[in-house]
């Protein structure tokens, strides 16, 4: 039984700073943030945008495509939680109407969270051949205005619909995990803004891929030279870069051209969205199907790491005519669309978000009818609503 991918929606609020005028606030060379890091633009979350709504919104560019009464499970992965106990989902099965029925959580582990989600649903789905399951992964990043990790913060959402006989990508059975119990980064409940040990976390993120990625290939009888893709989670486009250069440092020509031409495709989103933490890989691989020259049955390498630390490799299949599930123009509009933000601007937009709602306060939107907002908090309760 193949069970895969079928649908994958994107959400990104519709702000965004440059990378060359945080550089030059920040009297860092552009280079640095441009090559150093790899990112060229960051999206921008204002006080009406959270983990919740985002999810909503990348949902929605499916689910008239969809049959709602077959969805059996739900799972948001998530680390920008709005809530200590309600789930995420709720509000999204809420707003997207989905039956009372839905199995439905919220699962954190960093930045794996949508990985775990989405390993669980494919289990699910193999139980449970007719129904199907949405996997959503939602968060912003934020390290702090001046901080080393300001220039890979981002916003946004992948959503995903499982189900068997997938028109995108057939997850392939099995996979190599690895987790270790350290201090890389992390976020207390009393803190809104992530701490991290930078250097650290990308020298664990690189032994984590080499074991995930040897074994598996040790598992499973291949050699690097069968894949025809290898993709990561990018907190920043660099931390894949180096990860691929790992993989391919014993290649010939040829591999290493096709493995580096699929990263090249694969790291565009990322580097105009910046990190979306749960949904990072997922964003690498909706880029690599839009922008990589892949045909039926490719072999796709996914490398999921979330700080903590938990890592995963496993593959999938490229399914025959994948291109027609997938909506390049609406990505591209959407971010086209976006505001760009001087400094002082994102800093105060920034600033705001951070702070706590005021209670009964309404908050109004600027993004486009059809969107979902938060809408504030009302005698504690907080509000979704579309413009
Ligand atoms: P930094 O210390 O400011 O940067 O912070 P740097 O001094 O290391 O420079 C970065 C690169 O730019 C270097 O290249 C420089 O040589 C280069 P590298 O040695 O790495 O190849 N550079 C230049 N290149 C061209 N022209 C120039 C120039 N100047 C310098 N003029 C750091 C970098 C990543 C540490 C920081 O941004 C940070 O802490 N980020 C957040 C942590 C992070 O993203 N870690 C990644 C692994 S952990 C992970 O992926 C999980 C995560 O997503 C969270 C989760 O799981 O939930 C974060």
């Amino acid at each position: 039984m193949q069970v895969g991918i079928d649908k994958i929606g994107f959400y990104t609020p519709n702000k965004y700073v440059d990378m060359v005028d945080l550089a030059n606030a920040r009297n860092e060379d552009p280079n640095k943030f441009l090559i150093g890091i790899g990112q060229e633009k960051m999206s921008v979350a204002d006080e009406t945008q959270d983990a919740v709504s985002m999810g909503i919104n990348a949902t929605l560019d499916y689910l008239d495509e969809i049959d709602k009464d077959k969805v059996g499970l739900m799972i948001f992965g998530t680390e920008s939680s709005v809530d200590q106990s309600k789930s995420a989902s709720l509000f999204v099965k809420t707003a997207l109407k989905l039956p009372p029925e839905v199995r439905t959580f919220e699962v954190k582990e960093a930045c794996f969270g949508l990985t775990a989600a989405l390993m669980m649903a494919t289990d699910f789905v193999r139980l449970h051949p007719k129904q199907t399951a949405i996997v959503i992964g939602s968060d912003i990043a934020r390290y702090g205005i001046n901080t080393s990790g300001e220039v890979t913060q981002g916003a946004g959402s992948i959503s995903m619909l499982i189900k068997v006989d997938p028109s995108i990508l057939s997850l392939n059975e099995g996979h190599s995990a690895y987790s270790d119990d350290i201090n890389d980064f992390w976020r207390p409940n009393n803190s809104k803004t992530a701490l991290v040990d930078g250097k650290y976390s990308t020298q664990v993120y690189l032994d984590f891929f080499t074991k995930t990625f040897e074994d598996y290939k040790k598992q499973k009888h291949l050699q690097t030279s069968d894949f025809d893709a290898l993709i990561y989670h990018l907190p920043f486009t660099k931390m894949g870069l180096k990860a691929n250069r790992l993989a391919l440092a014993d290649q010939n020509e040829a591999i290493s051209e096709k493995l580096g031409q699929s990263f090249e495709a694969s790291k565009h989103l990322s580097a105009n969205v910046g990190n979306i933490y749960t949904a990072s890989l997922y964003l690498s691989l909706l880029s690599l199907l839009q922008n990589g020259e892949l045909k039926a049955n490719d072999l796709i390498g996914l490398f999921s790491y979330g700080s903590g630390a938990m890592a995963e490799f496993f593959t999938g299949n490229v399914v025959e005519g994948f291109k027609k599930q997938l909506r390049p123009e609406k990505v591209q509009a959407r971010l086209e669309a976006r505001t760009k933000l001087t400094v002082p601007e994102y800093e105060a937009i920034f600033t705001k978000a951070l702070a706590d709602p005021i209670e009964g306060k309404e908050l109004d939107s600027d993004e486009k009818p059809g969107t979902w907002y938060f809408a504030g908090v009302k005698d504690g309760i907080r509000l979704y609503k579309m413009k």
